[in-house]
């Protein structure tokens, strides 16, 4: 997979793909990263990327030309209908695992990190796939959201961690992850459930399964209604009910 950032602060996205597991996809070859100046897409004397809304109003929107001149560029450097355009926005589909999955097959994703108070609409309309919001926040700029859909995309490319992991997490299935421990057996008179020490998988796999369902019966209910749920799963949620009525 290739990924091209476009971006007017190169710098704020050097950090997180310089570091860690990102950085170890990149070595492995799992995914090309390039962080796309915008500005080098500009052909005046102040390189100039922004501009004044019409009709007036507070704030700058990013121009059309250099957004549209990048895009194209690295567009054409994959082949026809490999590359897909999106745009980082609170205005767009809110990012979930399910959104990550869907752009892990993708080849080539070209990120626009958007600015100051927005981006001259015909970027929208004319050259944007999807529009993608990490949340119901807003952030100073695209960046840092485009990092958070990088990570969380690269993370299940194949061969980056084993698929059996990446398929157990919260999310996948529709349900929030099992308490994890490790040693030591009791650390300031707390212990670890003695089902994990018992060696007895079949016991441990039950346990987790419950936990699961239980955290996300307490946390996150609304996800339990696209669960994939088995009769026994279904007996645990109803005892779990009854103890709390
Ligand atoms: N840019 C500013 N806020 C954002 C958000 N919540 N998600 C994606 N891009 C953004």
């Amino acid at each position: 997979m290739k990924i091209d950032l476009v971006t007017i602060f190169p710098g704020i996205l050097d950090g997180p793909f310089r570091e860690s597991m990102i950085q170890r996809a990149v070595d492995k070859g799992l995914v090309e990263i390039n962080l796309v100046d915008l500005r080098s897409y500009t052909h005046d004397r102040h390189r100039q990327v922004d501009d004044t809304p019409y009709g007036g109003g507070y704030g700058m929107i990013l121009k059309p030309e250099p957004l549209f001149e990048a895009v194209e560029d690295l567009r054409n450097r994959s082949g026809p209908g490999e590359s897909r355009v999106i745009l980082l926005t609170p205005q767009g589909n809110l990012f979930n695992q399910g959104f990550a999955w869907r752009l892990a097959e993708e080849k080539h994703l070209i990120l626009i990190c958007g600015r100051y108070e927005g981006v001259d609409e015909r970027v929208r309309t004319s050259l944007v796939d999807e529009e993608i919001s990490i949340g119901d926040f807003v952030l100073t700029g695209g960046e840092l959201a485009a990092a958070v859909v990088v990570d969380a995309v690269v993370r299940l490319l194949p061969g980056f961690i084993a698929e059996e992991a990446s398929e157990n997490e919260s999310f996948t299935g529709s349900l929030l992850e099992h308490p994890h421990y490790t040693r030591p057996p009791v650390f300031r008179g707390m212990e670890v459930p003695s089902v994990l020490l018992s060696g007895n998988h079949g016991e441990i796999a039950r346990w987790r399964r419950q936990q699961s369902l239980k955290r996300t019966f307490e946390r996150r209910s609304d996800l339990l209604d696209q669960a994939e749920l088995s009769p026994d799963d279904k007996l645990y949620l109803e005892t779990i009910k009854n103890q709390e009525s």
